[in-house]
């Protein structure tokens, strides 16, 4: 087992625009009376695995976050909260570069990004992209697709209908090398930066392998105000986990 220094990035620099008019990120909403991203950071900060938790977020909800983890985590210092970037993959490199200049990095370190807006994330999921990455150098979280999935390149006509054994579902944790995620990242030009929306996606596309962990149905992303709904039940046992 390698030596390897592993850090959580518990992503919480974006605005929430689909959760439609709100008065904060939806990151910050609450559900079973705690934000949404305390539930998230509870579940990293409790794994030994991890030398910091980093939370990049927006910057003008630093001083909130801070509070927020003072008043919900028993030990501050664990959790680093800092500014996140204009896109999500900005976010990560700001991350990167923050672990790089507290910690040091060497060519072993590791980050396991994941959505703060996924609490439920198991510790299975974040040991299995802890072993993984180890391993392969990078990996991603996503579901066996149910449905069958169809592409349309217009947005109008079915051009595709891919074999659904083949379709996954993307989720997080994903997992990476952090300086391997970084050089690959600046050599994309600044026109790729824009379209890859996917931190995998870049490994992907400059053919490097990403190992897939099998994540959850109940792992989802809070995206619109359903989702909130859904969360409530989840977090108060109407549905089971
Ligand atoms: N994220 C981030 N930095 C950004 C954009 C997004 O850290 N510049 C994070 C979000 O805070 C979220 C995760 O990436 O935890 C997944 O993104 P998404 O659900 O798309 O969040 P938002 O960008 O906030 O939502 P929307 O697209 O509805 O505006």
């Amino acid at each position: 087992m390698s030596d390897a220094k592993v850090y959580a990035v518990v992503l919480a620099g974006g605005v929430g625009s689909r959760m439609g008019q709100q008065d904060k990120p939806k990151q910050y909403l609450e559900v079973g009376g705690k934000p949404i991203l305390i539930h998230t950071l509870e579940k990293f900060y409790i794994e030994d695995d991890f030398e910091a938790v980093i939370v990049p977020g927006p910057r003008e909800w630093i001083a909130h976050t801070k509070n927020l983890v003072r008043k919900h985590l028993p030990d501050e210092s664990r959790v680093h909260v800092i500014a996140g970037g204009s896109t999500r993959n900005e976010t990560i490199m700001n991350a990167i570069n923050y672990i790089e200049e507290t910690f040091g990095i060497d060519e072993e370190t590791i980050i396991v990004t994941h959505d703060s807006v996924r609490p439920f994330v198991t510790r299975r999921i974040i040991e299995e992209n802890i072993r993984y990455a180890r391993e392969v150098g990078a990996c991603d979280t996503a579901m066996p697709a149910t449905d069958t999935i169809v592409v349309s390149e217009d947005n109008e006509i079915i051009s595709d209908i891919p074999e659904r054994r083949k379709m996954y579902q993307g989720q997080t944790p994903q997992t990476f090398n952090a300086l391997k995620l970084r050089n690959l990242y600046e050599s994309l030009s600044d026109e790729e930066k824009n379209i890859l929306t996917d931190a995998a996606k870049i490994f992907v596309l400059k053919g490097e392998k990403v190992h897939i962990v099998e994540g959850e149905v109940f792992n989802i992303k809070i995206t619109y105000p359903y989702d909130l709904r859904v969360a409530e039940a989840l977090i108060s046992g109407k549905i089971e986990e």
